[in-house]
């Protein structure tokens, strides 16, 4: 695997900031760019980053900040993708159910005003990311769960959908007979959708969407839909968004970490690393047997990404491509 990483001093809006660039090198065999960085230059607006391989979903939101959509809108669309897509099964309809069968998602969406919308632990409806910005912008609340977020779907005019697919159902009827908890690292090479994007007008925002752990005990909720851990939007400093491991995240308060980090001025990249570091510092040992990644984004248009264990990757799309990229990773061992 060829990989050279060149460190350069750049100044972005007053800050001083290390920006990290690479050469580009393609691993053929697998077709994902072996970068940890996906921007050759030093900051790129507007642009969509999205966790996991999403060409779709990331192409989407490019069109909303095309037509001089907001940030907002483009997370939202582009999550919305990934959430109709049945043979994602980790986010929307298609997702792998809980231990009784039953898909329940969690998902949540923040604005350039620092606003934030949740649900969890929803079933029969796919559109969850959508329910989250209705809560942010309908509501007096920020949170809302299970039968109580479902009610309010209907009264918003969602539509009742069974979320459990036939392979969706078939795989846990094939893991009920032994029925072991063993969460997956990379489940698929895919898991929570978290799409962060900088529109024409340079403002911030981000989504979160997840089925969440498969085969989870019945009510159990990650990270994703909670507010510094599977997602955090400052629109002064950047945003910066989770997958794996749920509960891990949680722990740390992963993407606020992150925000935080950029604030003090650490790059995206750096931050990342920081916030995957801190992560493992609190699992111990146990870090080899979870997943989790993080991609971060800064005002300037500046990436990150980091991870524990190899082949977590991410998709960005700039007006230049709509790209694959493998995430640098810390278990080399
Ligand atoms: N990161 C998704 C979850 O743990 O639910």
């Amino acid at each position: 695997m060829k990989r050279r990483i060149f460190l350069k001093k750049a100044t972005v809006s007053g800050l001083s900031i290390v920006a990290v660039n690479s050469l580009l090198s393609c691993d053929t065999s697998t077709n994902v760019s072996t970068s940890i960085i996906a921007s050759e230059s030093k900051a790129i607006k507007p642009i969509v980053i999205a966790t996991w391989r999403v060409p779709n979903a990331t192409a989407k939101a490019w069109e909303v900040l095309q037509n001089n959509g907001s940030s907002l809108d483009a997370v939202e669309q582009g999550c919305r993708v990934e959430e109709a897509a049945v043979a994602n099964q980790s986010v929307g309809k298609g997702g792998l159910p809980d231990r009784d069968g039953n898909v329940t998602l969690d998902a949540c969406i923040m604005n350039k005003e620092g606003d934030y919308g949740a649900v969890m632990a929803v079933q029969n409806i796919t559109h969850v990311i959508s329910l989250a910005r209705k809560v942010m912008e309908k509501t007096p609340h920020v949170i809302l769960s299970g039968k109580g977020a479902e009610k309010f779907a209907y009264e918003q005019g969602f539509e009742k959908e069974n979320l459990l697919t036939e392979s969706a159902k078939k795989a846990w009827e094939v893991w009920k007979k032994t029925a072991q908890y063993k969460p997956i690292i990379n489940i698929e090479n895919h898991d929570t959708i978290g799409m962060l994007a900088i529109d024409k007008k340079g403002d911030i925002a981000g989504g979160c969407t997840t089925s969440g752990l498969s085969y989870k005990m019945a009510g159990r909720v990650g990270d994703s839909a909670i507010i510094g851990s599977g997602l955090f939007i400052d629109n002064e400093v950047g945003g910066a968004t989770a997958t794996g491991m749920g509960e891990e995240v949680l722990k740390t308060v992963g993407s606020f970490l992150i925000v935080e980090l950029m604030r003090q001025g650490k790059t995206p990249q750096e931050a990342c690393e920081e916030a995957v570091q801190r992560v493992i510092k609190n699992a111990g040992d146990r870090y080899k047997d979870f997943q989790v990644g993080f991609i971060a984004l800064n005002k300037a248009g500046e990436i990150g990404s980091y991870c524990i264990h190899e082949w977590f990757n991410y998709q960005v799309h700039t007006a230049k491509e709509n790209k694959n990229y493998k995430s640098d990773y810390y278990n080399k061992a």
